[in-house]
């Protein structure tokens, strides 16, 4: 027995590269490590490292626990085929967690998976307010804000697009405020025109369209307009956005 131990093969260090995982809030996560063939587990030691070490849940000789004072405390479980799942899923749960195997043997190899959660985008509200140059002009032309909001939902992106599949020129869109507003000048040509607003981030995405030239009609003359124009910009668009809406219109 004692002459085995030299005979032990050198540590395997194949490099493997950190598993990215995503979750969504309010669901369970997996997360699978794979076994090399012919690496018999005799113990896995399962540990979140952001912010601090914490030890999660070990395997030993085929019983798992995950009774630690870990955040995932009372949520998760260690499946015999090694994979810990966590129930519950919540936003700080979102980094990275280590999986190191040790098999019959005492070789080890050590996993590396980044769990990333995000909310799911929820309904969009459409918003369309017309700028007073589009109120006086528009038999001619119609200058919208479109405004696109999501309820919840994290690391949204927004993104525009018109229903006759045109691109959206330069000269008469902009994007405001990380896409969330689009200001467009609507010609009468464009009066049949929809624009969509997709919202989407890694685990979801939701899309609503709008007709602006509608309220481009509607809103001619009307006394309120003017006022839910005003608001619309100090309430969802920054200051900042603000001032360069007003530069745009002189
Ligand atoms: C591990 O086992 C769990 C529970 O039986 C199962 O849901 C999961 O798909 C398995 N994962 C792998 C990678 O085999
Ligand atoms: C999501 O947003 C949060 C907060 O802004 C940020 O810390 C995180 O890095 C973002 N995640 C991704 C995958 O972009």
């Amino acid at each position: 027995k004692a002459s085995a131990c030299c005979l032990l093969p050198a540590p395997t260090a194949a490099a493997h590269a950190t598993l990215q995982v995503t979750g969504v809030v309010g669901r369970a996560v997996s997360l699978g490590v794979d076994v090399p063939p012919g690496f018999q587990v005799r113990e896995a030691i399962w540990r979140y490292l952001t912010p601090a070490e914490e030890l999660v849940a070990t395997y030993f000789r085929g019983s798992t626990e995950t009774l630690y004072q870990s955040r995932f405390y009372g949520r998760s479980r260690l499946h015999g085929n090694l994979t810990l799942e966590i129930c519950q899923v919540e936003l700080g749960d979102s980094g990275s967690f280590s999986a190191l195997l040790v098999n019959t043997r005492g070789q080890t190899e050590r996993r590396l998976l980044h769990l990333a959660v995000y909310e799911v985008v929820s309904q969009l509200t459409l918003q369309v307010f017309t700028s007073e140059s589009g109120r006086h002009d528009s038999a001619r032309a119609c200058e919208v804000f479109l405004t696109c909001v999501a309820a919840s939902g994290t690391n949204v992106t927004y993104s525009w697009g018109r229903t006759d599949s045109e691109a959206l020129s330069v000269d008469k869109h902009s994007l405001f405020k990380a896409g969330q507003v689009l200001w467009a000048k609507l010609d009468p040509s464009d009066g049949q025109v929809s624009y969509t607003c997709t919202a989407a981030n890694a685990v979801s995405q939701n899309s609503a369209t709008i007709t602006p030239w509608d309220h481009c009609q509607r809103e001619a003359g009307a006394d309120d307009a003017r006022y839910d124009y005003k608001n619309i910009l100090l309430i969802v668009v920054p200051l900042s956005v603000l001032l360069l809406a007003m530069a745009v219109f002189g």
